[in-house]
């Protein structure tokens, strides 16, 4: 009897291409090239099941175009790049990657929050082009993690891994704003406090973003924000580009309007915005975030198992869509 066919849509580890092979015909993509929409249809023809990333958007016009399909399962837990109503209305299954990468994309806040207070890469690059000539009493002189009020917009599983870090490792003040208040355990166990996002802005020294990208969270950081918030101040982006209006952000940096800023993720990345490239108090990491080799594995194994689960025995460890599987 024939397998069902997949399509894996970038270039993966070895070894989840052979666990997907021995339930499907699977077709990879060796050369790791990123598909455009027609391309990615051309590809999905046939095909049951796709494994994503974030680089796959897969809407109402992909849908219609490839009728076998039943599941996409993104090796991502942010999944902005599925259109979730379109997916259920054709009944097809959606699902994410979360948990396995929380602790490596936490410690990678963290990393980009030090590098960002601490000046570590504008440094380094001086060091590096040969102007290191002399110690001098403010040469990279920045601002303090210990001790100081960190602000978190987004406290959800990376947000609190994150607020764990600040108040227990390095004894800052935790302060966040979310959709929705944790309950009163989870405040205490990450020694954090509820506030306005106004309030956050305008008190925090170290802003960290870690709020999943809608249409509600689309410039959730512009001018105004920035405006608000302290001239000493760092802001960290780890979560999607758009939840920061890039070209606001790179004339508040130029014009010294808060301190410095480190950023993983970016509007139109891979593409990043001219402005921001110019500017020397900006750390820039190509979306790296989760990028360590046992939680990128396990991102992947938890994208196989939503595959053969669900194309093998009807169900999923991680669905979007649920509904999709239970009709209702
Ligand atoms: C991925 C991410 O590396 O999980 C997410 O939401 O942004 C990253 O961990 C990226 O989306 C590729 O799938």
């Amino acid at each position: 009897m024939s397998k069902p066919k997949i399509l894996v849509a970038r270039a993966v580890f070895p070894e989840i291409i052979a666990r997907l092979e021995q339930h499907f015909d699977v077709e990879t993509n060796p050369a790791d090239t990123v598909f455009t929409k027609a391309g990615l249809i051309e590809k999905l023809q046939g095909k049951v099941g796709v494994f994503t990333t974030g680089s796959e958007r897969i809407d109402a016009d992909v849908l219609k175009a490839c009728p076998d399909l039943k599941i996409c399962a993104n090796m991502a837990v942010g999944y902005n790049n599925f259109d979730i109503d379109a997916m259920t209305a054709a009944g097809v299954l959606a699902t994410n990657a979360p948990d396995v990468l929380t602790e490596t994309t936490a410690d990678f806040g963290f990393a980009l929050l030090m590098a960002t207070a601490r000046r570590i890469t504008e440094s380094e690059h001086y060091l590096r082009a040969g102007l290191w000539t002399k110690w001098a009493v403010d040469m990279f002189a920045g601002s303090d993690i210990h001790g100081s009020t960190l602000g978190i917009i987004g406290m959800g599983r990376i947000g609190q891994g994150i607020a764990r870090r600040g108040a227990h490792g390095f004894g800052m003040k935790v302060i966040y704003h979310n959709r929705s208040r944790l309950d009163a355990s989870l405040e205490a166990e990450c020694k954090a406090s509820y506030a306005s996002k106004e309030e956050l802005l305008k008190t925090a020294d170290h802003v960290v973003l870690v709020v999943p990208y809608t249409a509600a969270s689309h410039h959730t950081i512009g001018a105004a924000e920035l405006a608000l918030m302290k001239p000493t101040a760092t802001l960290v982006n780890i979560a999607r580009g758009g939840i920061v209006d890039d070209a606001a952000l790179a004339v508040a940096l130029r014009e010294k309007r808060i301190a410095a800023a480190g950023l993983d993720v970016f509007e139109g990345e891979p593409v990043v915005h001219a402005a921001l490239l110019d500017v020397p108090n900006v750390v820039l990491t190509p979306h790296i975030a989760s990028a360590t080799v046992p939680t990128r594995m396990a991102m992947a194994n938890l994208a196989c198992d939503n595959l053969i689960g669900y194309l093998t025995e009807g169900r999923a460890v991680t669905p979007l869509n649920p509904t999709v599987i239970t009709g209702k």
